[in-house]
């Protein structure tokens, strides 16, 4: 079987205690990506870490609210502290909530929604993406369409990946440097 392209990928995911994040960890630990797993249950991710570790793979947990822009900063710090480099950043960790607006109590519930869900993508993007650019990402993936055609591995090997998703679509980043429209994150190296 060809070596997957996330061999000794250094690999941030974000809401990896549980669910898509979680499962998503799970399968890049088995293709050999070292891994550093974020959300805010330290034993839940853990046992996780443990799990992975003892299938031989290199994997640091951090506790984080993505939320906290402090908290983000400090996840990629710690990236950056165990592995040196990050290849990949998956913004994963997200809730969600349905509802009809006018039938909503309150806005905070709004308010917690876009603390996560976007701006725990955009903190981790901020602070992750001059460790990407450094590893000299090649490829990208296709621009997603739909949330969760975000998760494509490249049609051929690379020497590093990065991919940036932000499932419940909140914004598209560009290089960093714009937010333009509700839409999934994607960072574009070209
Ligand atoms: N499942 C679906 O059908 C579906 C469809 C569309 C979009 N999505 C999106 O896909 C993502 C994963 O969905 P899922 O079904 O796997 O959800 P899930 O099972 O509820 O898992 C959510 C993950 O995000 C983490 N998380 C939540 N709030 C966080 C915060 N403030 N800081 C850090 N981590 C946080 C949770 O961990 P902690 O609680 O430990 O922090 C957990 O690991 C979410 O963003 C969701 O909105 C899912």
């Amino acid at each position: 079987m060809a070596e997957s392209v996330f061999k000794d990928n250094v690999v941030v995911i974000t809401g990896a205690s549980a669910g898509i994040g979680l499962e998503i960890a799970r399968r890049l630990a088995k293709d050999g990506a070292h891994l550093v797993l974020g959300a805010r249950s330290a034993d839940l991710l853990e046992q996780a870490a443990k799990e992975f570790r003892a299938s031989g793979a290199r994997v640091i947990s951090v506790p984080t609210d993505v939320s906290d822009r402090d908290q983000c900063e400090a996840l990629i710090n710690a990236a950056i502290r165990e592995f040196g480099r990050i290849d990949t950043l998956i913004n994963n960790a997200g809730i969600s909530m349905h509802a009809r607006f006018d039938e909503l109590h309150d806005i905070e519930a709004v308010e917690r929604i876009t603390a996560i869900n976007y701006f725990g993508a955009v903190y981790c993007t901020w602070f992750a993406l001059p460790h990407l650019k450094k590893t000299q990402a090649t490829t990208r993936p296709e621009k997603p369409q739909q949330p969760h055609d975000a998760w494509r591995a490249p049609a051929a090997p690379q020497k590093t990946v990065a991919i940036i998703v932000a499932h419940s679509g909140q914004c598209k980043v560009k290089t960093a440097a714009s937010v333009n429209r509700p839409s999934s994150i994607y960072v574009d190296f070209s």
